[in-house]
């Protein structure tokens, strides 16, 4: 019986069809999906922080509309990517404790600090753009609801990719300290950028067996040459450089070559020993402990609801 399930299930993804929640499916499977389906839901809570510096010093109304906007996104993508890992069968609570007890990863950019107003611009147009690179062919992944999920949070990330673009286009039509903001900034996020894509493929454990369920679409270096192609253009249009002696157009190849990131960077930043980690972690465990009056609160008022419907 288990063969017969297991080969419905293998028909399922060769057809490029989609796996839904009430379906059977391989342990690894499901595992697989709660690994990185957790971690991008704890990047997307994590990843208010760096911004969320911001908000009280934004230099504007406007500006701080926007942002305001934007980080609250942040945490609607943190709460559906919860809820289609809860489908599952494991809870946001736990998800919750794995990430503040350091048992589940989240993105290594988050781990850099944002050190002056034009990080707000750099991350909405590098680290906003390769998000939506890395998540646009997440939408057909196999799994139904995180693929459902994959489609709005693109539309938003897109929002929050031309807000930073054109927040560093201001900046750069400005004064002469401005452009150099700016060009300060882009040099930071250049690299941290190109690692949010993982590993290269060949040090990439999980890639092979993620393509193989349709879980992955591309591989590491497949997406993190097409954010490569799709920024520079960008940044002759910004008028900034990227910090990369090797990065030159390749007319053989179609495409950019490109200089490699400090990959033992990308490790240790993973490993907890990056520039901003035990200080996210911290905050994040402060934010949740703080908001443990109002879980109990509602589970107090859910319990009495089922007692007394009519209260
Ligand atoms: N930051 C933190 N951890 C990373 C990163 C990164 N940039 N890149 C890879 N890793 C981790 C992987 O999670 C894996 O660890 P694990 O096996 O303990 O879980 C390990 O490094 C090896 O990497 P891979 O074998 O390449 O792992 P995987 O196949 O999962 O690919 C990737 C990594 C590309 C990040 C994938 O999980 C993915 O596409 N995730 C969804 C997108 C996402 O999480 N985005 C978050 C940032 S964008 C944003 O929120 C704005």
């Amino acid at each position: 019986r288990e063969a017969a399930l297991e080969a419905d299930f293998e028909a399922v993804i060769a057809r490029h069809e989609r796996i839904e929640p009430r379906d059977w499916m391989p342990e690894g499977y499901r595992r697989t999906l709660v690994r990185q389906i957790a971690q991008h839901a704890h990047s997307e809570i994590i990843g208010m922080q760096p911004e969320g510096n911001w908000l009280t010093r934004a230099p504007s109304l406007r500006r701080k509309a926007v942002l305001l906007a934007k980080v609250q996104d942040e945490a609607g993508h943190g709460l559906y990517l919860y809820s289609a890992c809860e489908t599952l069968g494991v809870s946001r609570a736990e998800l919750t404790d794995m990430l503040i007890e350091g048992r589940q990863k989240y993105s290594s950019i988050f781990n850099y600090p944002t050190l002056s107003y034009a990080d707000v611009g750099t991350i909405g147009w590098l680290v906003d753009g390769a998000a939506i690179c890395n998540q646009v062919p997440l939408c057909r992944t196999s799994y139904g609801p995180y693929g459902r999920a994959m489609i709005r949070v693109c539309k938003e990330e897109s929002f929050h990719q031309r807000q930073g673009y054109e927040l560093l286009m201001t900046m750069m039509a400005g004064t002469d300290e401005q452009r150099a903001m700016v060009q300060e900034s882009v040099d930071r996020f250049w690299w941290p950028a190109l690692m949010m894509f993982g590993p290269p493929d060949d040090a990439s454990p999980n890639t092979a067996r993620s393509l193989a369920w349709g879980i992955k679409r591309n591989t590491n270096d497949e997406l993190r040459q097409k954010f490569v192609d799709m920024s520079v253009p960008q940044a002759e249009r910004l008028g900034v450089t990227f910090p990369d002696p090797q990065l030159r157009w390749n007319e053989e190849r179609g495409a950019h070559d490109f200089g490699q990131p400090d990959w033992d960077e990308l490790t240790r930043v993973i490993s907890g020993d990056g520039p901003c980690n035990a200080e996210r972690i911290a905050h994040r465990r402060r934010a949740h402990e703080d908001g443990a009056w109002v879980r109990e609160a509602a589970s107090a008022y859910a319990a009495r609801q089922q007692e007394h419907p009519h209260d």
